[in-house]
């Protein structure tokens, strides 16, 4: 978005006014009550006390706020992708590769104006299906969005899932939409390599990358994991928990740091509904999660 770099005054104009549409782009600009744009980043399978080990991790949720009884819910990995734009897991119980039918997030989006994207790392693009490329560094399970029929056959919305080479040029352009999914490649997200390497590449190209992002709009950045690593049923407490910190200028972080309330992969949906009043899936599951509390922004 370009307001922010327009001082003050601008933004000032822009308080009373709940819908815009740029001039010199025609990204439509959606004013919303938390954030103006969301960025969830999604690394692979840790568990929340391995992960806060992890000193760059940790420190990030230092400079945000953690969600530190936040939970996956199922496992394997695939069904919590879809759990995070369905408000369900879809029906899918396992990672093997399937279509499904019905409306996720992306459709809400639509309806209401919100410009979004899902960036995929080494996604080869064209519409590409294919459980996985040959180098196994793009997987389709990591890429929920290719999966939903209503946007794998609709040339408009499947266009809109791209390389995360594009991510560097949007920003560039400062065209970055309101809603953008992230999923880094099997080595970056950790899934083929350790935490450790996941928590370097962050440190090292995902957050300089979007430094310039956070610092000059209303963007929530949510740094999560797809699933933790234990199964362990007998405690509640513990069971597929992970870690996932709130990163951004109108995140409160004047007097706390922790939000130890039971959130899980289906609470980040809901607080976009909200966020920008979109309408319900209809699939039953909205009104079952627990949102993020509002008190968690300014
Ligand atoms: C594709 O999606 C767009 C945007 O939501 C919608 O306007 C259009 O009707 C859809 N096209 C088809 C063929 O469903
Ligand atoms: C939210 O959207 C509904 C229609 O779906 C509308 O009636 C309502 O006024 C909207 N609320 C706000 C705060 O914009």
């Amino acid at each position: 978005m370009r307001f922010y770099n327009l001082g003050i005054l601008t933004v000032v104009f822009l308080a009373n006014i709940s819908y815009l549409v740029s001039a010199s782009r025609d990204t439509p600009f959606v004013k919303g009550v938390y954030f103006d744009r969301i960025i969830t980043v999604v690394l692979g399978s840790s568990s929340y006390d391995v992960s806060m080990q992890d000193s760059y991790l940790s420190s990030l949720a230092q400079e945000g706020i953690s969600l530190t009884n936040f939970h996956a819910i199922w496992h394997p990995a695939q069904p919590n992708y879809f759990a995070m734009i369905c408000a369900s897991k879809g029906g899918v119980l396992t990672d093997f590769t399937v279509d499904v039918d019905g409306p996720s997030l992306p459709n809400l989006l639509e309806a209401s104006g919100v410009s979004w994207k899902a960036y995929i790392e080494n996604y080869p693009g064209n519409d590409f299906t294919g459980d996985n490329t040959k180098d196994e560094l793009y997987y389709r399970k990591y890429n929920p969005f290719i999966s939903m029929n209503e946007i794998r056959n609709n040339h408009t919305l499947v266009s809109k899932i791209v390389n995360a080479d594009e991510f560097v040029e949007d920003i560039a352009k400062e065209s970055l939409p309101q809603y953008v999914f992230y999923t880094p490649n099997t080595r970056n997200s950790g899934h083929l390599t350790d935490l450790s390497y996941a928590s370097n590449y962050l440190r090292t190209k995902f957050i300089p990358l979007i430094k310039p992002v956070l610092t000059n709009s209303r963007t929530l950045l949510v740094i999560t994991f797809d699933e933790s690593t234990y199964f362990d049923h007998f405690n509640l407490k513990k069971y597929n928990q992970i870690y996932t910190v709130l990163i951004g200028p109108n995140v409160l972080t004047s007097y706390i740091h922790v939000d130890e309330l039971r959130y899980n992969h289906y609470s980040i949906l809901p607080t976009i509904q909200l966020n920008w009043n979109l309408t319900e899936l209809g699939t039953g599951d909205d009104k079952k999660a627990t949102p993020l509390s509002p008190y968690l922004f300014l």
